[in-house]
């Protein structure tokens, strides 16, 4: 069996990819599957902890044990984990969250012209961010997806949005990253731990990340 690494702990994930809607039948998305984040709900609830699971439109069934709330944009991600916090003692942020959406959303289907079309985008909100400027002792866990200096933009991510540990995918090697079944991270701790995992089946790196913050939590304390 597994080890109850998590019993009596309530960890909210996030999965999968947001969309940013431009008019009532186009929006703005990644290729996010949900697979990555869905393996974290599910060896979380195998390891004993209450497992909460937010995600973005995916293919994926919600996992058995798991209570899942599906949101589609990232300002809906936002309100979905923020009102969940307080109660929540590990956030782990595998979703793939857009940077932008459209400034203006169409009452009505775009109307196609000739020539170009310019859509004008702003920034989304940061919720690692805002959640790292909010915490009261919950351990905050997220994601890097880089395509190059993945330790650099890795260790600025711990940093800027206060996390206690970053998962770091290079999203062009082959078998990491988007869609496929399998990933290959590097964990970096905020208590200067660094570990390189090779590639591995997102079920199987799902556990790596997860015994890697038990083993920082117990550093910590
Ligand atoms: O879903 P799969 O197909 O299995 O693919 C897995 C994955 C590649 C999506 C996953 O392993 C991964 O890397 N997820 C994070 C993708 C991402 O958006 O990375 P980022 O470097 O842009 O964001 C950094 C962190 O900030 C992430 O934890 C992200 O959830 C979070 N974020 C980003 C933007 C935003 N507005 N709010 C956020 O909270």
């Amino acid at each position: 069996g597994d080890p109850p690494l998590f019993r009596g702990k309530r960890v909210l994930v996030t999965a999968g990819p947001t969309r940013e809607r431009l008019d009532p039948v186009r929006y703005f998305s990644n290729y996010s599957s949900g697979k990555m984040g869905y393996a974290i709900a599910e060896a979380a609830a195998r390891f004993g902890a209450s497992v909460t699971l937010v995600s973005g439109p995916t293919a994926l069934p919600s996992p058995d044990g798991v209570e899942t709330v599906a949101v589609e944009s990232a300002e809906e991600m936002y309100e979905a984990v923020l009102s969940r916090f307080a109660e929540t003692d590990i956030v782990i942020k595998a979703a793939a969250v857009a940077d932008y959406r459209p400034k203006y959303v169409a009452a009505s289907k775009i109307k196609k012209q000739p020539g170009g079309y310019v859509v004008e985008m702003e920034r989304t909100v940061d919720i690692l961010k805002a959640l790292g400027e909010r915490k009261t002792g919950q351990i905050l866990v997220g994601f890097a997806a880089e395509t190059d200096n993945l330790e650099q933009y890795a260790l600025k991510k711990l940093e800027e949005k206060r996390l206690d540990m970053v998962v770091a995918n290079n999203v062009t090697e082959e078998g990491a990253g988007f869609a496929g079944d399998t990933n290959i991270v590097t964990i970096f701790r905020r208590d200067g731990v660094v570990r390189p995992l090779p590639l591995m089946t997102k079920r199987e790196a799902a556990e790596e990340i997860l015994k890697e913050i038990h083993a920082y939590i117990e550093a910590i304390r």
